[in-house]
């Protein structure tokens, strides 16, 4: 049984995966500044895009913990989605361009963990499962937006890996009814961004006087969100969506 209501975050227990990447840990300062909200747990395997500086005076709260593993190690994920009441998934591989040399570990991490996150969801029987997936898995459009229900057609192995997470996660809702929802914003900048990602990588080029490299003849368009508003949308979700 739900142990509080989910528009009303008091006395939640929070599991955050990925929350020393880039979104994760806006999303953890942010959440951390909640009313009532009782405990924040960040669970982060410290990859090369992880790290544990961008939660910096988050760590002055002494409601946040921190548990340095990975999203595949069933016997720690099960300990700890025990003891939570909500689950925010963050943790990924998300960089487009190592997928293209190795999509294994984005398969491995993205949907295996995803599994994983979601079994052990099932069995304690979280309030809440948001899943932070992107607008990647609707593929290349050539004009307008895509609707939620729009088909899936990922056409790089990062956006096809994210598309089998949130088919896997959806899965557990509709076979287990855990209470999952998935969000699939467009891409994110601000702060601590890791510099592969776009606009830091050519931020920090143009400064030095160096060249950047666009993919096809530069004609294509993107959707950008500041990753504060990305935050404020997926906590929003995690109240009542
Ligand atoms: N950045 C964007 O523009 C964007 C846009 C839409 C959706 N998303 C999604 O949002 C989520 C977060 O993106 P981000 O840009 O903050 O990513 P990021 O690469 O900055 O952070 C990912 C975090 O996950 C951790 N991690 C990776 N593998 C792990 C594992 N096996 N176990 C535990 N932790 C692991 C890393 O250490 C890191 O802290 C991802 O799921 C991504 O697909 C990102």
């Amino acid at each position: 049984m739900p142990t509080h209501q989910n528009d009303d975050l008091a006395g939640a227990r929070v599991l955050v995966t990925g929350g020393a990447g880039f979104i994760g840990s806006h999303f953890v300062k942010r959440i951390l500044r909640s009313a009532g909200i009782a405990r924040v747990t960040v669970l982060d395997a410290l990859t090369y895009a992880g790290h544990i500086e961008n939660l910096g005076e988050a760590f002055l709260s002494p409601k946040l913990a921190f548990a340095h593993g990975n999203i595949l190690d069933a016997d720690l994920v099960d300990e700890l989605v025990r003891d939570h009441t909500a689950i925010v998934h963050f943790a990924a591989e998300s960089h487009v361009d190592r997928s293209f040399f190795a999509a294994g570990a984005f398969v491995s991490t993205n949907v295996l963990g995803t599994q994983t996150l979601a079994d052990a969801a099932m069995r304690h029987g979280v309030d809440k499962f948001v899943h932070v997936s992107t607008d990647e898995v609707y593929g290349p459009l050539p004009e307008g937006s895509a609707s939620e229900d729009a088909p899936l057609r990922p056409t790089v192995p990062y956006a096809a890996s994210k598309a089998a997470s949130d088919l896997v996660a959806l899965s557990y809702f509709h076979t287990y009814n855990v209470p999952v929802c998935v969000t699939r914003s467009s891409n994110n900048y601000g702060p601590y961004q890791h510099p592969e990602k776009i606009i830091p990588l050519f931020a920090t080029r143009l400064l030095r006087g160096k060249q950047v490299t666009l993919h096809g003849q530069g004609q294509h368009v993107r959707n950008w969100l500041h990753v504060e508003d990305n935050c404020a949308g997926i906590e929003l979700v995690l109240r009542g969506g």
